[in-house]
C-alpha cells in the first residue's frame, strides 16, 4: 500500500520533467563497478596463484585502473576502458613482483568481464523499477562490455538503456560523460540522480547539477573531501547499500517539496 501511495505521489510530483505531452519520473543512473558489480570477487581466482598478495592486489588494481583512466582522460587519449584496467594489471604485477603468466593476466580479464552482482544490486533496481523511477546503467566501461556483464549477472532487464562514457571519449569524471548521459536519457539533471559506489563519481556527478547517493560499500570507508564555493561536496543520501535506496529517494524527494 505505502509503494502505491508512493508512486501516486511520484505520479503528481513537482520533480517530473515535462517531455512534450508526457510528464517524466525522476532518472536514476545506476554506476557498475563497485555500485552493482563487485570488482573485489576477482580476489578469488587471484587467491589461487598469489596467496600471500591477493588482497593487497585487488585493491591495487583498483586504484591503479582508477587513476590510469582519471590521465588517459587528462591527456585526451581516449582508449576502451579495458586498457586501463591491463595496464593497471600488469603494473601490479611489477610493483607487488607477482610473476603471473600471458595466460593467467589473460584469465584474471576474462574473470573481470563477468565479475558478479553485489548480493543486494537485484533487489534495489526491483525497488526502483517498482516505484516507477527511470533506470540505466551508466558506465565508464564499453556499451559491449557493460551489457554483457550486466546480461550474465541477471541485471539488464532493470534497465531501460545501458549508456558507456566511450562516446564521449573521456572518463568519469568528466563534465561531458554526466552531459551524455542526460542527452542520452533526455533529462534534466535537476531530475536525474547518480547512484554510486565511488565518491569522485558522486562528486563529477554533483557538480553537473545531478542529485547523488553514495552506496558506502566499505564502513571503513570516508568520502573524499572536495570543497568547492558553495561548501564542501556532499552526496544528497549516503546508504551501505541498495536496499530500500529508493524508499529513500522518495522520502528525500517528498521532503523537497515546498
Ligand atoms: C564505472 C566505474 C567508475 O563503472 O566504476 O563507471
Amino acid at each position: 500500500m505505502a509503494s502505491v501511495t508512493f508512486i501516486l505521489r511520484l505520479t503528481c510530483s513537482a520533480t517530473e520533467t515535462k517531455m512534450g505531452d508526457q510528464m517524466m519520473p525522476p532518472m536514476l543512473a545506476f554506476d557498475i563497478y563497485g555500485t552493482l558489480i563487485d570488482t573485489r570477487a576477482v580476489i578469488t581466482q587471484l587467491a589461487q596463484w598469489l596467496p600471500n598478495e591477493a588482497a593487497q592486489f585487488v585493491t591495487l588494481w583498483r586504484e591503479k585502473q582508477l587513476e590510469y583512466s582519471f590521465r588517459r582522460g587528462l591527456m585526451r587519449s581516449p582508449c576502451d576502458f579495458a586498457v586501463p584496467t591491463r595496464d593497471a594489471l600488469d603494473y601490479c604485477c611489477d610493483q607487488l613482483g607477482c610473476d603471473l603468466t600471458e595466460t593467467q593476466r589473460a584469465q584474471l580479464m576474462a574473470h573481470y568481464a563477468r565479475l558478479p552482482a553485489f548480493a543486494d544490486a537485484a533487489t534495489g533496481l526491483a525497488e526502483a523499477k517498482a516505484r516507477g523511477f527511470r533506470l540505466c546503467a551508466f558506465s565508464n566501461g564499453s556499451q559491449k562490455t557493460v551489457t554483457h556483464l550486466l546480461r550474465q549477472a541477471g541485471l539488464l532487464p532493470y534497465f531501460e538503456q545501458v549508456v558507456s562514457v566511450e562516446v564521449v571519449g573521456s572518463f568519469k569524471p568528466h563534465p561531458q560523460v554526466y552531459q551524455h548521459v542526460l542527452t542520452t536519457m533526455q533529462v534534466q539533471a535537476q531530475d536525474s540522480w547518480l547512484i554510486s559506489g565511488n565518491a569522485f563519481d558522486v562528486i563529477g556527478a554533483d557538480q553537473q547539477g545531478f542529485h547523488t547517493a553514495w552506496i558506502q560499500r566499505n564502513p571503513q570507508q570516508a568520502f573524499d573531501v572536495w570543497r568547492t564555493d558553495t561548501g564542501p561536496v556532499q552526496p544528497s543520501l549516503v546508504r551501505p547499500g541498495l536496499e530500500a535506496l529508493a524508499a529513500h529517494i522518495g522520502h528525500y524527494l517528498d521532503q523537497q517539496q515546498p
